[in-house]
């Protein structure tokens, strides 16, 4: 099998769309859609014990979920999978959970690359504003991995955490945080932000040696709502919760509780239930179609012919790396003289989705300084005549620019 825009729903209903905004969430395929359905339409109930059929069902359909997910990523550990709402929440559920477990001292530092998305930043400076700690942001080198002379000299010893996003969501560049892993003190926490790396390449906690690994779901074809953990299991054992409540508990008095063990510990309350299972969906879907592989050699297609494009186009400023290998399909470019917004504004009025902004990294904003940049993105539901129409709207409203204004 191979994947198709015929797979997607949306483009009946939309024929005339042109999806160029995967970066910010994924469209869904009838089979999870359709998945999502039956689960509520047969199986759905709450998990955590219950006697009745469904019930069983429903928790056996969550736990498959987290077990799709570990292959995923190469491990069989269920147990070492978290649920929580997003990406957001799970980083900051990591630093919260560091915290309240002393992990940090005053004027101890975090070391942080500079292009990270705004929910890899916010949660460590509220530690630092918290605990008197220092984030410490490492450099770029000029194709947009980690400038490794910068790193090294900011590696010092008083650095008790290294957090840094695997491919950027604005420059498409693969950062080979896998050297870090390898560098690293084992004195150091390594936490990897793979959201934009999980729909497009294959991720590997044994590859890059991390102790956290963080994405979200519903850039990977599946539910809004949902966000992944996987940690060392020896950590997820040692840490005490800093959140807890039902169905997290073994035993709760008026004066104390007994926290769960694993898997219950760090998610209490009900969870996102029907995301999980559109998880476990959108893997399978994965699955059929060859796995992250095929996803990867479809969209490396697409990025070569959207790379020759930007390319031909000197009118175009496009950020990121133009070696294929060392970048996703995800490109951010600023036209001279004229506004990110005035351009993602004359693509929709043709139907094309494109972003425009800062794409909630203000600090690789500044660093590149660049106020905005429209991002355009792709996935495997694209083709090229997507990529054709794009560029013949910049073509025709901005290129040769200089000729037009
Ligand atoms: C690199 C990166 N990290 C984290 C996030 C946050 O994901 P969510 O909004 O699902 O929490 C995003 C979203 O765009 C991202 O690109």
């Amino acid at each position: 099998m191979a994947f198709s825009r015929s797979d997607f729903p949306i483009f009946q209903n939309h024929p005339e769309l042109v999806f160029l905004d995967s970066t910010s969430t994924t469209q869904k395929p009838g089979y999870v859609i359709d998945g999502i359905g039956d689960f509520y339409s047969h199986t759905y109930a709450n998990i955590h014990r219950g006697l009745y059929d469904i019930a069983q069902e429903s928790e056996t359909l969550y736990f498959e979920s987290k077990r799709k997910f570990a292959q995923f990523i190469g491990k069989t550990d269920y147990k070492e999978i978290i649920y929580t709402y997003n990406a957001n929440y799970a980083i900051n559920l990591i630093a919260q959970t560091l915290r309240y477990n002393g992990f940090f001292t005053k004027w101890d530092k975090i070391l942080i690359s500079i292009v990270e998305h705004h929910a890899n930043i916010v949660p460590w400076q509220i530690l630092a504003w918290e605990l008197g700690i220092e984030l410490v942001f490492f450099s770029l080198n000029t194709d947009g991995g980690i400038d490794w002379q910068d790193f090294q000299e900011k590696y010092t010893q008083d650095v008790k955490m290294i957090v840094c996003t695997h491919v950027s969501n604005v420059t498409g560049a693969i950062l080979g945080v896998e050297d870090i892993g390898k560098y690293k003190r084992s004195d150091t926490l390594f936490l990897v932000d793979a959201s934009q790396s999980i729909p497009h390449i294959p991720v590997s906690p044994d590859v890059l040696l991390c102790d956290f690994l963080v994405c979200t779901a519903h850039k990977l074809f599946a539910d809004t709502g949902l966000g992944i953990i996987w940690a060392r299991k020896k950590l997820l054992e040692w840490l005490k919760p800093v959140f807890s409540g039902g169905g997290a508990i073994l035993e709760v008095s008026q004066s104390q509780f007994t926290p769960a063990t694993l898997p219950y510990t760090f998610e209490p309350g009900t969870p996102h239930i029907s995301g999980a299972v559109s998880l476990l969906k959108a893997l399978e879907y994965i699955e059929k179609n060859g796995w992250i592989k095929a996803m990867h050699s479809t969209e490396q297609e697409l990025m070569s012919y959207a790379l020759a494009g930007f390319g031909a186009r000197s009118y175009i400023r496009l950020f990121g790396p133009v070696d294929p290998q060392k970048r996703v399909g995800v490109f951010s470019f600023t036209i001279d003289g004229v506004h990110a917004y005035d351009i993602a504004d004359i693509l929709a009025e043709k139907h094309i989705c494109v972003r425009a902004g800062k794409h909630c990294a203000e600090p690789l904003s500044s660093f590149l300084g660049i106020e905005h940049s429209v991002r355009m993105s792709l996935c495997v539901y694209n083709s090229r005549e997507d990529i054709d129409q794009f560029f013949a709207v910049l073509d025709d409203n901005f290129g040769p620019w200089v000729d037009k204004y």
